[in-house]
Protein backbone atom coordinates (compact mmCIF):
# COMPACT_ATOMS: atom_id res chain seq x y z
CA UNK A 1 0.00 0.00 0.00
CA UNK A 2 1.36 3.47 -0.75
CA UNK A 3 2.52 5.76 1.92
CA UNK A 4 3.23 8.56 0.54
CA UNK A 5 0.24 10.39 1.36
CA UNK A 6 1.20 13.82 2.79
CA UNK A 7 -0.40 14.24 6.06
CA UNK A 8 -2.92 16.66 6.69
CA UNK A 9 -3.48 18.26 10.15
CA UNK A 10 -6.74 20.43 11.17
CA UNK A 11 -8.00 22.32 13.48
CA UNK A 12 -11.72 22.40 14.15
CA UNK A 13 -12.43 25.91 16.03
CA UNK A 14 -16.29 25.03 16.31
CA UNK A 15 -18.09 27.86 17.67
CA UNK A 16 -14.96 29.86 19.43
CA UNK A 17 -13.11 33.14 18.82
CA UNK A 18 -14.26 36.65 18.47
CA UNK A 19 -12.46 37.89 15.01
CA UNK A 20 -9.79 39.16 17.20
CA UNK A 21 -8.91 35.95 18.72
CA UNK A 22 -9.39 34.20 15.61
CA UNK A 23 -6.10 36.19 14.11
CA UNK A 24 -4.20 36.31 17.45
CA UNK A 25 -4.15 32.50 16.84
CA UNK A 26 -2.99 32.35 13.19
CA UNK A 27 -0.41 35.29 13.82
CA UNK A 28 0.86 33.06 17.28
CA UNK A 29 0.69 29.59 15.01
CA UNK A 30 3.15 30.51 11.78
CA UNK A 31 5.78 30.60 13.71
CA UNK A 32 5.66 27.36 15.31
CA UNK A 33 4.62 25.75 12.09
CA UNK A 34 6.79 27.87 9.62
CA UNK A 35 9.19 25.08 8.98
CA UNK A 36 6.98 22.18 8.64
CA UNK A 37 6.53 21.91 4.89
CA UNK A 38 5.92 17.78 4.80
CA UNK A 39 2.48 17.92 6.93
CA UNK A 40 -0.70 20.45 5.34
CA UNK A 41 -1.64 22.75 8.22
CA UNK A 42 -5.43 24.39 8.48
CA UNK A 43 -7.59 26.49 10.65
CA UNK A 44 -11.12 26.68 10.67
CA UNK A 45 -12.57 29.38 12.40
CA UNK A 46 -15.96 30.56 12.49
CA UNK A 47 -17.37 32.19 9.14
CA UNK A 48 -17.35 35.64 10.62
CA UNK A 49 -13.62 35.20 11.18
CA UNK A 50 -12.73 33.53 7.99
CA UNK A 51 -12.07 36.43 6.03
CA UNK A 52 -9.64 38.00 8.78
CA UNK A 53 -8.22 34.59 9.83
CA UNK A 54 -7.33 34.02 5.83
CA UNK A 55 -5.85 37.67 5.87
CA UNK A 56 -3.42 36.98 8.53
CA UNK A 57 -2.53 33.44 7.58
CA UNK A 58 -1.81 34.66 3.87
CA UNK A 59 1.76 33.85 2.50
CA UNK A 60 2.14 31.31 5.70
CA UNK A 61 1.93 27.78 5.22
CA UNK A 62 -1.20 27.43 7.50
CA UNK A 63 -4.37 27.56 5.09
CA UNK A 64 -7.81 28.60 6.33
CA UNK A 65 -11.29 26.51 5.78
CA UNK A 66 -14.90 26.61 7.13
CA UNK A 67 -16.80 24.63 9.38
CA UNK A 68 -20.12 23.98 7.09
CA UNK A 69 -21.02 25.29 3.84
CA UNK A 70 -24.54 25.03 1.45
CA UNK A 71 -25.38 23.97 -1.24
CA UNK A 72 -26.71 26.73 -3.37
CA UNK A 73 -24.32 29.70 -4.58
CA UNK A 74 -26.70 32.35 -4.12
CA UNK A 75 -30.56 33.69 -3.30
CA UNK A 76 -33.18 33.05 -0.78
CA UNK A 77 -31.61 31.00 1.61
CA UNK A 78 -31.29 33.37 4.84
CA UNK A 79 -28.56 32.55 7.39
CA UNK A 80 -26.43 30.27 5.15
CA UNK A 81 -22.90 30.83 3.10
CA UNK A 82 -22.23 29.45 -0.04
CA UNK A 83 -18.84 27.36 -0.93
CA UNK A 84 -18.42 30.18 -3.32
CA UNK A 85 -18.68 32.65 -0.44
CA UNK A 86 -15.92 30.98 1.18
CA UNK A 87 -13.91 30.76 -1.29
CA UNK A 88 -13.94 34.77 -1.83
CA UNK A 89 -12.98 34.92 2.11
CA UNK A 90 -9.42 33.35 0.97
CA UNK A 91 -10.55 29.85 2.32
CA UNK A 92 -9.29 26.91 0.60
CA UNK A 93 -10.55 24.16 2.68
CA UNK A 94 -14.50 23.25 4.33
CA UNK A 95 -15.55 20.26 6.81
CA UNK A 96 -18.89 18.70 5.91
CA UNK A 97 -20.49 16.15 7.73
CA UNK A 98 -19.37 16.82 11.26
CA UNK A 99 -20.99 14.53 13.11
CA UNK A 100 -22.45 17.67 15.59
CA UNK A 101 -24.04 18.86 11.74
CA UNK A 102 -25.04 15.34 11.31
CA UNK A 103 -26.41 15.27 14.78
CA UNK A 104 -27.61 18.82 16.15
CA UNK A 105 -28.52 19.98 12.11
CA UNK A 106 -29.61 16.66 11.39
CA UNK A 107 -27.72 16.65 7.98
CA UNK A 108 -28.70 13.04 6.21
CA UNK A 109 -26.01 11.48 4.23
CA UNK A 110 -27.91 12.25 1.46
CA UNK A 111 -28.03 16.30 1.90
CA UNK A 112 -23.83 15.89 2.90
CA UNK A 113 -23.36 14.13 -0.81
CA UNK A 114 -25.05 17.20 -2.26
CA UNK A 115 -22.86 19.60 -0.16
CA UNK A 116 -19.63 17.65 -1.38
CA UNK A 117 -20.10 17.73 -4.58
CA UNK A 118 -21.07 21.76 -4.56
CA UNK A 119 -18.66 22.70 -2.59
CA UNK A 120 -16.03 20.34 -4.93
CA UNK A 121 -17.60 22.25 -8.09
CA UNK A 122 -16.92 25.65 -6.37
CA UNK A 123 -13.18 25.24 -6.29
CA UNK A 124 -12.57 24.50 -1.92
CA UNK A 125 -11.19 21.06 -0.47
CA UNK A 126 -13.12 19.00 1.58
CA UNK A 127 -12.94 16.84 4.94
CA UNK A 128 -15.71 14.56 5.01
CA UNK A 129 -16.39 13.35 8.57
CA UNK A 130 -17.44 9.94 9.11
CA UNK A 131 -17.81 7.86 12.21
CA UNK A 132 -20.20 5.92 14.51
CA UNK A 133 -21.55 6.65 18.18
CA UNK A 134 -20.79 4.77 21.32
CA UNK A 135 -24.46 2.90 20.98
CA UNK A 136 -23.56 1.97 17.16
CA UNK A 137 -19.63 0.65 18.35
CA UNK A 138 -21.15 -1.36 20.94
CA UNK A 139 -24.39 -2.90 18.99
CA UNK A 140 -21.63 -4.25 16.34
CA UNK A 141 -22.95 -1.62 13.88
CA UNK A 142 -19.77 0.26 13.40
CA UNK A 143 -18.67 -1.56 10.29
CA UNK A 144 -22.29 -0.60 8.82
CA UNK A 145 -22.49 2.91 10.32
CA UNK A 146 -19.17 3.75 8.24
CA UNK A 147 -20.13 1.50 5.15
CA UNK A 148 -23.37 3.38 4.66
CA UNK A 149 -21.67 6.89 5.54
CA UNK A 150 -18.86 6.25 3.19
CA UNK A 151 -21.05 4.96 0.55
CA UNK A 152 -23.48 7.24 0.42
CA UNK A 153 -21.48 10.77 1.41
CA UNK A 154 -19.08 9.93 -1.07
CA UNK A 155 -21.58 8.71 -4.12
CA UNK A 156 -20.36 10.27 -7.37
CA UNK A 157 -17.46 11.44 -7.01
CA UNK A 158 -14.73 10.92 -10.01
CA UNK A 159 -11.26 9.89 -9.11
CA UNK A 160 -9.86 13.76 -10.14
CA UNK A 161 -12.17 15.00 -7.51
CA UNK A 162 -10.45 12.56 -4.81
CA UNK A 163 -7.66 14.88 -5.09
CA UNK A 164 -9.59 17.41 -3.19
CA UNK A 165 -11.05 15.47 -0.52
CA UNK A 166 -9.79 13.47 2.56
CA UNK A 167 -11.82 11.64 5.05
CA UNK A 168 -11.74 12.49 9.09
CA UNK A 169 -12.53 9.18 10.66
CA UNK A 170 -14.07 10.85 14.15
CA UNK A 171 -15.38 8.32 16.45
CA UNK A 172 -18.56 10.32 17.96
CA UNK A 173 -17.23 9.18 21.72
CA UNK A 174 -14.23 10.65 21.81
CA UNK A 175 -15.22 14.03 20.23
CA UNK A 176 -14.43 16.34 23.24
CA UNK A 177 -14.95 13.91 25.67
CA UNK A 178 -10.84 13.22 26.44
CA UNK A 179 -11.20 9.59 25.42
CA UNK A 180 -9.02 8.74 22.13
CA UNK A 181 -9.20 6.01 20.44
CA UNK A 182 -6.09 3.46 21.03
CA UNK A 183 -3.61 3.50 18.14
CA UNK A 184 -5.36 -0.27 17.15
CA UNK A 185 -8.72 0.92 17.33
CA UNK A 186 -8.00 3.75 15.18
CA UNK A 187 -6.03 2.21 12.42
CA UNK A 188 -8.78 -0.73 12.25
CA UNK A 189 -11.25 1.74 11.79
CA UNK A 190 -9.03 3.49 9.09
CA UNK A 191 -8.17 -0.05 7.38
CA UNK A 192 -12.34 -0.34 6.61
CA UNK A 193 -12.54 2.82 5.85
CA UNK A 194 -9.79 2.88 3.26
CA UNK A 195 -11.00 -0.59 2.22
CA UNK A 196 -14.66 0.58 1.14
CA UNK A 197 -13.37 3.05 -0.81
CA UNK A 198 -11.05 0.76 -2.50
CA UNK A 199 -13.95 -1.32 -3.16
CA UNK A 200 -15.77 1.54 -4.32
CA UNK A 201 -13.02 3.21 -5.87
CA UNK A 202 -10.45 1.54 -6.43
CA UNK A 203 -7.10 1.29 -5.89
CA UNK A 204 -5.11 4.56 -6.98
CA UNK A 205 -8.02 6.66 -4.85
CA UNK A 206 -7.70 3.99 -2.08
CA UNK A 207 -4.13 4.61 -1.79
CA UNK A 208 -4.19 8.47 -2.58
CA UNK A 209 -7.23 9.02 -0.08
CA UNK A 210 -5.80 10.57 3.48
CA UNK A 211 -7.80 10.00 6.41
CA UNK A 212 -7.24 11.74 9.19
CA UNK A 213 -8.24 10.71 12.90
CA UNK A 214 -10.59 13.36 15.02
CA UNK A 215 -11.55 12.95 18.66
CA UNK A 216 -9.82 13.82 21.44
CA UNK A 217 -5.97 14.37 19.52
CA UNK A 218 -3.73 15.83 21.61
CA UNK A 219 -0.04 16.76 21.47
CA UNK A 220 0.64 13.57 23.70
CA UNK A 221 -0.86 11.17 21.90
CA UNK A 222 -0.55 12.18 18.07
CA UNK A 223 3.04 10.52 17.89
CA UNK A 224 1.32 7.08 18.54
CA UNK A 225 -1.77 7.64 16.23
CA UNK A 226 0.26 8.90 13.53
CA UNK A 227 2.94 6.10 13.52
CA UNK A 228 0.02 3.71 12.34
CA UNK A 229 -0.22 3.17 8.64
CA UNK A 230 -3.41 4.25 7.92
CA UNK A 231 -3.63 7.04 10.13
CA UNK A 232 -2.78 10.03 7.53
CA UNK A 233 -3.43 13.47 10.38
CA UNK A 234 -6.02 14.39 12.42
CA UNK A 235 -8.67 16.92 12.80
CA UNK A 236 -8.40 18.46 16.02
CA UNK A 237 -10.89 20.13 18.26
CA UNK A 238 -9.94 21.52 21.62
CA UNK A 239 -6.44 21.01 21.40
CA UNK A 240 -6.03 23.25 18.79
CA UNK A 241 -7.76 26.03 20.52
CA UNK A 242 -4.15 27.27 21.54
CA UNK A 243 -1.51 27.88 19.15
CA UNK A 244 1.19 26.20 20.82
CA UNK A 245 -1.19 22.98 21.12
CA UNK A 246 -1.83 22.39 17.86
CA UNK A 247 1.70 23.11 16.57
CA UNK A 248 3.01 20.56 19.07
CA UNK A 249 0.40 18.14 17.15
CA UNK A 250 1.33 19.73 14.25
CA UNK A 251 5.29 18.90 14.85
CA UNK A 252 4.74 15.61 16.14
CA UNK A 253 3.60 14.91 12.80
CA UNK A 254 5.75 16.23 11.26
CA UNK A 255 9.01 14.45 12.94
CA UNK A 256 7.14 11.33 12.07
CA UNK A 257 8.07 12.30 8.80
P1 LIG B 1 -11.92 17.13 19.90
O1 LIG B 1 -12.86 17.44 18.61
O2 LIG B 1 -10.51 17.12 19.39
O3 LIG B 1 -12.21 18.26 20.84
O4 LIG B 1 -12.34 15.80 20.42
C1 LIG B 1 -12.59 16.89 17.36
C2 LIG B 1 -13.64 17.30 16.36
O5 LIG B 1 -14.81 17.40 16.74
O6 LIG B 1 -13.33 17.54 15.18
Amino acid sequence: MATARKPLVAGNWKLNKTVSEAVETVDALKPLVSGVSNVDVVVCPVYTALYSAAQAAAGSNVEVGAQNGYTKESGAFTGEVSPQLIKDTGCTWVILGHSERREYFTESDAFLNEKLHFALSAGLKVMFCIGETLEEREGGKMDDVLTRQVTEGLKGLTEDQFANVAIAYEPVWAIGTGVTATPDQAESAHLFVRGLVRDQFGDAVADGLRIQYGGSAKPDNAAELISQPNVDGFLVGGAALQADSFAAIVNAVSAHG
